[in-house]
């Protein structure tokens, strides 16, 4: 009897385990037959969200002349530490921009309340969009932003007539009087971009007012090899065809390939491109540090409470981890000498 049901159980496991294994393979089946295919090839459904738009400038210190042509600043975003100040600083500077939309794509797949605060409090018209990058692309090396830069587009083809496009990176650092400069874009206008590359500058080449080549450390046999960040396009000029394909270094190539563009229609900025008016400024990447702080306790602690809610925000925010085990244990100064561990505020 007993042998009976140790082989009953041993029977009982292993079919669970066979159709378990079966789950599996089936589902990752799927996945299989997508790795196996060239990647760009893959029709491609994506969820976009159109979280918010708001149409009204509130902003009273700014030129609000409807003479000026409507600039549409699209900016790709993805959640890290450093989003919230890069979207800060760049709100900060469009501030200063009068006749001007932001049209902020988030590679993820929720509205962030983070980007939404920003932007609202920006006082400036802006869409709010998010994008997430289609899952099929996870964990390669596909290109990160064309997937919100599309959105962007396709909302743009949608809602507005004529302006001018520029995609400007959250970690772009931008000159105010660029904005002059590209609200006059007929067709397509280039400028050079600063902090780029083996060159540490990529340009257009102008002989006598026109565009004759360009100046990029990384060729890649591109037509047009300049930067997201180094030109701008009239909205009229942007067909229906226009298109961002997923391959990385070549999206601003084919871009505008796409709207048909020629050498000679491109009208060169920046005094002739001989003026840096835009940079790439990455924040160096942040090793995010493990504060060993008991947050459960110290949350008793009500004299504290505000600073146990900056933990709290810097934890959520992405700064730091917090962790009742692992870490470093942080002090608080007092009096110059004198300090304590967090742990023992009371
Ligand atoms: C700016 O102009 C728009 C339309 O031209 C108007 O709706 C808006 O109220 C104006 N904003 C300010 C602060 O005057
Ligand atoms: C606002 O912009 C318009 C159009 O460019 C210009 O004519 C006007 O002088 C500007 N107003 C101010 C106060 O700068
Ligand atoms: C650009 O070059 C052309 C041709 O040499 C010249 O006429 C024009 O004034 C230059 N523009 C600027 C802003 O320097
Ligand atoms: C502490 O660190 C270990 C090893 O890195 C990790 O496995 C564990 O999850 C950490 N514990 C906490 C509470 O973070």
């Amino acid at each position: 009897m007993r042998y009976w049901k140790v082989f009953k159980n041993i029977f009982v496991m292993g079919f669970i385990v066979s159709v378990m294994w079966l789950m599996f393979s089936w589902s990752s089946m799927e996945f299989i037959r997508y790795a196996s295919m060239d990647p760009r090839s893959i029709p491609i459904t994506v969820k976009n969200k159109l979280c918010h738009v708001n149409n009204i400038d509130e902003r009273v210190f700014v030129n609000n002349s409807s003479d000026l042509k409507m600039i549409y600043y699209v900016t790709p975003t993805y959640p890290r530490p450093e989003q919230v100040p890069e979207l800060t600083r760049l709100a900060h500077t469009l501030m200063h921009v009068p006749k001007i939309h932001w049209i902020v794509a988030d590679d993820q797949s929720l509205c962030s309340k983070d980007v939404a605060d920003i932007l609202r409090r920006t006082g400036l018209p802006y869409t709010h969009i998010s994008s997430p990058k289609p899952y099929i692309y996870k964990g390669t090396n596909f290109p990160r932003g064309v997937a919100n830069r599309r959105a962007a587009l396709s909302w743009l083809q949608e809602n507005a007539d004529d302006g001018v496009l520029y995609f400007g990176d959250d970690d772009n650092t931008i000159d105010l009087q660029l904005f002059g400069e590209i609200r006059l874009t007929k067709k397509v206008s280039m400028f050079p971009v600063g902090l780029i590359g083996d060159y540490g500058v990529s340009s257009p080449v102008v002989k006598d007012g026109k565009v004759v080549g360009f100046f990029d450390s990384w060729p890649g046999s591109r037509m047009f090899a300049v930067d997201m960040a180094g030109f701008a396009v009239n909205i009229e000029f942007l067909k229906p065809s226009a298109n961002m394909p997923y391959i990385a270094g070549h999206e601003e190539d084919r871009f505008l390939v796409s709207l048909g563009l020629k050498l000679e229609d491109i009208e060169p900025l920046a005094a002739n491109c001989s003026k840096v008016l835009v940079w790439h400024t990455k924040t160096v990447k942040y090793k995010k540090p493990t504060l060993r702080v008991d947050i459960k306790k110290l949350e008793d602690v009500t004299a504290y409470k505000y600073f146990v809610n900056l933990l709290k925000e810097t934890s959520r925010l992405g700064m730091a981890s917090i962790s009742n085990i692992n870490g470093t244990k942080p002090y608080i100064t007092r009096n110059r000498k004198s300090y304590e561990t967090v742990a023992d505020l009371h």
